[in-house]
């Protein structure tokens, strides 16, 4: 059986979700992906999920527009625990989690930030860093707490920003590094190697 048991919440493309699929189905890591949920009905994750035989479903998370929390948070807190996920993984979620999921799935739940934060937190970093004038941008995958893109980090990545950069070149740059990123982080969190010593995460053993 899979080391980790990964529940995918997502509300767009999924091209994260993919290329951890990909790095399970090449044997790079040891995980499985027990269930996606899109808080958008429509989303491209749900289909690359079907494409690959992972069940999924869309989660109406109708009132609230930013967060996930209410009846929302507990019916996707159970469809996680029904599933027999232990760790959650944020690919692409546009909304913020609340304190339940985050107590349901203590120190389990990873999220993809495309900044390298604390730098340009919240929606359309890769537009900020631009915007700011910055000479490098890139990509962080955290550790998920009660803050907005606050948690420890483990992993970041650098891509430079060039001269004739729209945001959409710019966001097509980090996204090489996010699939990256994110199966390099899963890996270190399914071989033990994740120790949380206050806000750092030190890494043991290969970094790569
Ligand atoms: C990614 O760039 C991810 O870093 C970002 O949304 C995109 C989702 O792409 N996440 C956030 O901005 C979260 N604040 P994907 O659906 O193709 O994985």
């Amino acid at each position: 059986m899979a080391t980790l048991k990964l529940g995918v919440l997502g509300s767009g493309s999924g091209s994260n979700m993919q290329s951890i699929v990909d790095a399970i189905e090449k044997g790079e890591l040891d995980a499985e992906v027990k269930l996606v949920l899109a808080d958008v009905p429509d989303a491209k994750i749900l289909d690359r999920a079907k494409r690959h035989g992972i069940p999924c479903r869309y989660l109406d998370c109708a009132p609230w527009k930013t967060k996930l929390e209410g009846p929302a948070e507990d019916e996707c807190i159970r469809l996680l625990k029904e599933a027999g996920c232990d760790t959650v993984i944020l690919a692409g979620f546009m909304r913020i989690v609340k304190p339940a999921l985050l107590a349901a799935f203590p120190m389990r739940v990873l999220n993809i930030h495309p900044a390298l934060l604390p730098a340009f937190p919240g929606v359309h970093s890769w537009t900020q860093a631009l915007d700011y004038g910055c000479k490098v941008a890139g990509v962080t995958v955290h550790f998920v707490d009660a803050g907005t893109d606050s948690g420890p980090i483990i992993v970041q990545k650098c891509v430079p920003v060039m001269e004739d950069d729209t945001p959409e070149t710019l966001h097509a740059r980090i996204q090489v590094q996010e699939h990256i990123a994110f199966p390099e982080a899963l890996r270190h969190l399914a071989a033990g190697r994740l120790r949380v010593e206050g806000r750092r995460v030190v890494i043991s053993g290969p970094q790569g």
